[in-house]
């Protein structure tokens, strides 16, 4: 089975009752509704999901897809699945969960083009365009396709959403901080006792988590921030989208100087900073407030 290719958009929706309404007059053909579970796996070298669903087939999904708010092409692979639950353990062992994905969609069909009406649990709601593209297409007809509906169902410009809701959902603090003080509990600290725990979310969708290692000679000693970074490294990122920094006898921690010098390197004066506890008292700022002036060799 070939890889298949979509030109597809994604966009918040202020009202799905009208935007139900709309696609039913454009004749769109009314499928029903689905419950959708993705877990969503680290360590793959694009995304990768499974897809539980009722009713329908459970499905191993691949994709590809540039992190854009406009139309952009997808290609991905759909492999059905027989044993789910099954198949959702092994791969948490293999790889590790990143994010599960708990939505009620509905779904309507317009030809080619699948249009989703998704209300994500911790998100809220979101409209998609699908224009599934024939084998060889230029995929310029799809292209054209996803315009006129996007006008047809009036989505405009300030709506679209170019993460996916994987993305949103690590992108939340919440998350963050959550991977962060679970990391925190395995700081060895026995010097200071002071444990603090990093999360980073990688450009490229990944999580990745660092704790303080200590050391006799206390020099020698390392920030949890320094460990979050070489585990991102070794995975091959090199672009941080979001830090979270907990610590377990601070409510809000800041980076230590070297620690912000250290994110500057991979990440920019907008990525966002979240200091705290999950469920706790919770600080969020950038690096660029962190460290303004960042030393940078490729600076003018
Ligand atoms: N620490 C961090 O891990 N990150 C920071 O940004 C501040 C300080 C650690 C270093 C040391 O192991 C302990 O906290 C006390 O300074």
């Amino acid at each position: 089975m070939p890889a298949s290719r979509n030109i597809e958009i994604k966009a918040r929706d202020r009202d799905p009752e009208r935007t139900l309404e709309l696609a039913l007059a454009l004749g769109a053909s009314d499928e029903g509704e689905l419950l959708q579970r993705d877990t969503y796996y680290s360590r793959a070298r694009g995304r990768l999901k499974l897809r539980e669903q009722e009713p329908g087939e459970d499905e191993l999904i691949e994709y590809r897809r540039a992190d854009e708010a406009g139309a952009r092409a997808s290609s991905y692979w759909r492999v059905p699945v027989a044993a789910a639950a099954e198949l959702r353990e092994a791969l948490d062992a293999a790889l590790g969960t990143l994010v599960v994905v708990a939505k009620r969609r509905r779904l309507l069909l317009l030809d080619n083009v699948r249009i989703h009406l998704d209300e994500v649990e911790g998100l809220g709601s979101f409209l998609e365009l699908e224009a599934v593209a024939a084998g060889a297409s230029d995929l310029e007809s799809e292209h054209a396709q996803v315009a006129r509906l996007r006008e047809q169902l009036e989505i405009g410009d300030e709506a679209l959403v170019g993460e996916s809701y994987s993305d949103l959902l690590l992108d939340s603090p919440e998350l963050l901080l959550r991977a962060a003080a679970e990391a925190m509990e395995n700081a060895y600290a026995p010097y200071s006792n002071f444990k603090v725990g990093v999360a980073l979310r990688g450009a490229g969708g990944g999580l990745f988590t660092g704790a303080n290692v200590e050391n006799a000679s206390y020099p020698q000693g390392q920030c949890a921030e320094t460990s979050a970074i070489g585990a991102l490294v070794t995975a091959g990122e090199t672009r941080i989208a979001a830090v979270a920094v907990t610590a377990e006898r601070m409510d809000i921690c800041p980076p230590c100087g070297g620690c912000r010098q250290r994110l500057s390197e991979f990440g920019g004066p907008e990525t966002p900073v979240h200091l705290g506890r999950p469920g706790g008292p919770r600080q969020s700022t950038t690096l660029g407030e962190l460290l303004p002036l960042a030393f940078d060799l490729e600076a003018p």
